[in-house]
């Protein structure tokens, strides 16, 4: 008796009595010989279930998602109302050819001035080659993707050597990539470049399909079941710009972790600290960018995957709104918090790629109506656009984090863009994020079940890690009606955050609640499962992903030890220009500041 818990309906929720709840998780860190032997437990009959039940208790699961009466109906996939056109923007044509798309974000941005960026040793502080400058490189003849290619080439190979396996890219094929790079190159002595992407190397997370790799989502057996014949949409979009390929970045299997951690294939390594997790589940490919090999890459973010290890590495990640971007040809097609988004090392190369691969598939444009994609025009005084705007911030959300490092640098980022800019911050209360969480779990959850169900029954289940078999452990545990009241609490806190949208444009927080880990060396054999620093990795991740919100993290500055902390902007739907700009102006005032990773190498000049 007295269990069943009663939510008001969200119209007449008294925001004034919202209390912060801290996230208390109840789970073991288990690594190695404890961590089989547990797993082995959970996967028996009878006994298994008990125990995942027994911690799903623990951590309030049915409380939550069980014996909580909910009065909304359920949302399904993220609903959102019209949305208000967004100020100072270039619009872009989703059914146009995506090199006009590209053009029109290159006139968007501010002038090239290849003076300030290739007389080199004017400013003492670190900065990585953009996409203009490989663009005006390869036309003034400084470089070739030839020989840019060479560079890259030797650089992997030099990191398939290491020991133990650390590789950036899982499937790679040198004398492709020489194919394609001498391709570009003859389109540049013909003076006919498909676009400034021309000539530009990215690497394609390993859930996306791009030909002629397989597409394993780092499992060491997808490629049995599921055969690539041709490029993903955002893929083949990006190939018609005249991108080069590198290959297939590595990332935590399946996407179901946020360490990047790897028993099949090796563990890749953060360039800014080599004994450090990069952050998941894109590992590879904020990696490589952040390592300079590659100038972008794209990733899948259902759970804070493009944006957790861009925030961990140092760079810059999209989340685009769901829906904005076409799945078609992803191993997460199916899902309702998942998209592709890009990684680059800077805003403007963020938006060059993201206006080539956006463009909804044709049945997401019936369903969600998307607004019309545009990007910001940087080329033009944007001081009146910025000046504009309100930030929201929770602060006790925003301070809930590991080391105040990170909030304290990402308040620091706030004030001085309010200074520079005038943008004005305004409090605000996000409720029921725990509610939040379990049903981002169970959806993402439950939809990764189903995917994988087939195979899983088929005998592949026991050939995924020990990680991903947790997962699935949990992931089985979930009823039917688990997942439909997992919907209902979508439509509750969908409204929370357009009620928000009403008084803010954007919601600030920093983007993980947590530096890079160390990496345990007794998880690099059989993986690890660590709640807590999962718990502190996803703590502002979620609401863009159950309720499929724009959200982007900017770098704004380091720990005290040297480890990269990003700043998010969450959105309003389809208001990716809106948090572009504000990214841009954000990076603009930490531009003097960047550190060179340890792990860097200079491609362009070899
Ligand atoms: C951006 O704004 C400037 C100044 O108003 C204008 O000249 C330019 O054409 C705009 N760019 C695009 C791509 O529309």
């Amino acid at each position: 008796m007295g269990k069943k818990r009663v939510m008001v309906p969200v119209q007449e929720v008294d925001m004034s009595a919202v209390k912060y709840q801290q996230e208390d998780i109840q789970a073991p860190h288990l690594t190695g010989f404890v961590f089989k032997l547990f797993v082995w437990i959970i996967e028996t009959p009878l006994i298994g279930p008990l125990i995942v039940s027994f911690l799903k208790k623990q951590n309030k699961f049915d409380e939550l998602m069980q014996n909580t009466d909910i009065p909304e109906a359920p949302m399904f996939r993220p609903e959102f109302p019209p949305q208000e056109p967004e100020p100072g923007v270039v619009m872009l044509d989703e059914e146009g050819k995506p090199e006009e798309r590209v053009e029109l974000a290159l006139k968007s941005l501010p002038q090239y001035d290849p003076a300030s960026c290739w007389n080199g040793d004017s400013s003492p502080s670190f900065r990585y080659w953009k996409i203009r400058d490989y663009a005006y490189a390869y036309r003034s003849g400084h470089a070739t993707p030839t020989t840019v290619a060479g560079h890259i080439i030797s650089v992997i190979k030099e990191f398939s050597s290491k020991k133990p396996a650390q590789p950036l890219l899982i499937s790679f094929d040198a004398e492709e990539v020489r194919k394609q790079a001498a391709a570009s190159t003859r389109r540049f002595e013909e003076g006919c470049p498909l676009s400034i992407l021309d000539g530009i190397f990215v690497a394609i997370k390993d859930d996306i399909d791009c030909y002629p790799h397989a597409s394993k989502g780092a499992t060491t057996w997808m490629h049995e079941v599921r055969s690539v014949r041709k490029d993903a949409v955002c893929v083949s979009r990006l190939r018609s710009c005249g991108v080069i390929f590198v290959g297939k970045a590595n990332m935590h299997e399946l996407g179901l972790g946020t360490t990047g951690n790897n028993p099949n294939y090796g563990t890749t390594r953060n360039p800014h600290a080599p004994e450090r997790y990069t952050g998941g589940s894109s590992s590879g490919p904020a990696a490589i960018v952040a390592s300079g090999i590659c100038s972008a890459a794209l990733g899948t973010d259902g759970g804070g995957s493009v944006r957790i290890p861009s925030s961990l590495c140092g760079v810059v990640g999209l989340k685009t709104t769901y829906g904005r971007t076409d799945m078609g040809g992803s191993l997460c097609g199916s899902g309702t918090v998942e998209i592709i988004g890009p990684i680059a090392s800077s805003v403007e190369d963020v938006m060059l790629v993201y206006s080539a691969i956006l463009g909804s598939s044709l049945a997401d444009r019936i369903s969600l109506k998307p607004g019309p994609p545009c990007v910001p025009n940087l080329s033009c005084d944007n001081s009146n656009t910025l000046g504009s705007m309100r930030l929201g911030k929770y602060t006790e959300w925003f301070n809930d984090v590991y080391s105040t490092d990170i909030s304290e640098k990402c308040e620091d980022a706030l004030n001085l863009l309010s200074k520079t800019h005038g943008c004005e911050m305004v409090e605000i209360v996000v409720p029921e994020l725990e509610e939040m969480r379990s049903a981002h779990l169970v959806s993402i959850g439950s939809e990764t079940q189903c995917s994988l169900n087939p195979d899983c029954e088929d005998g592949k289940g026991s050939r995924l890690t020990y990680d991903t078999r947790t997962s699935m452990a949990l992931f089985r545990s979930f009823s039917a009606a688990n997942y439909v009241a997992a919907q209902c609490l979508r439509r509750r806190i969908m409204y929370y955050h357009m009620e928000i949208f009403k008084k803010v444009d954007v919601i600030v927080t920093p983007t993980t609640g947590m530096t890079a880990p160390k990496i345990p060396s007794s998880a690099l054999k059989d993986g690890e499962t660590d709640m807590h620093v999962t718990g502190y990795l996803m703590r502002f991740i979620l609401a863009a992903n159950l309720l499929g919100l724009p959200a982007i993290t900017v770098p704004v500055g380091y720990d005290k030890q040297g480890l990269p902390i990003g700043l998010q902007l969450i959105g309003r739907p389809w208001a990716e220009a809106s948090i572009l700009r504000l990214a841009s102006a954000i990076e603009e005032l930490f531009a003097e500041s960047k550190k060179r990773p340890v792990s860097y190498f200079d491609v362009l000049n070899g």
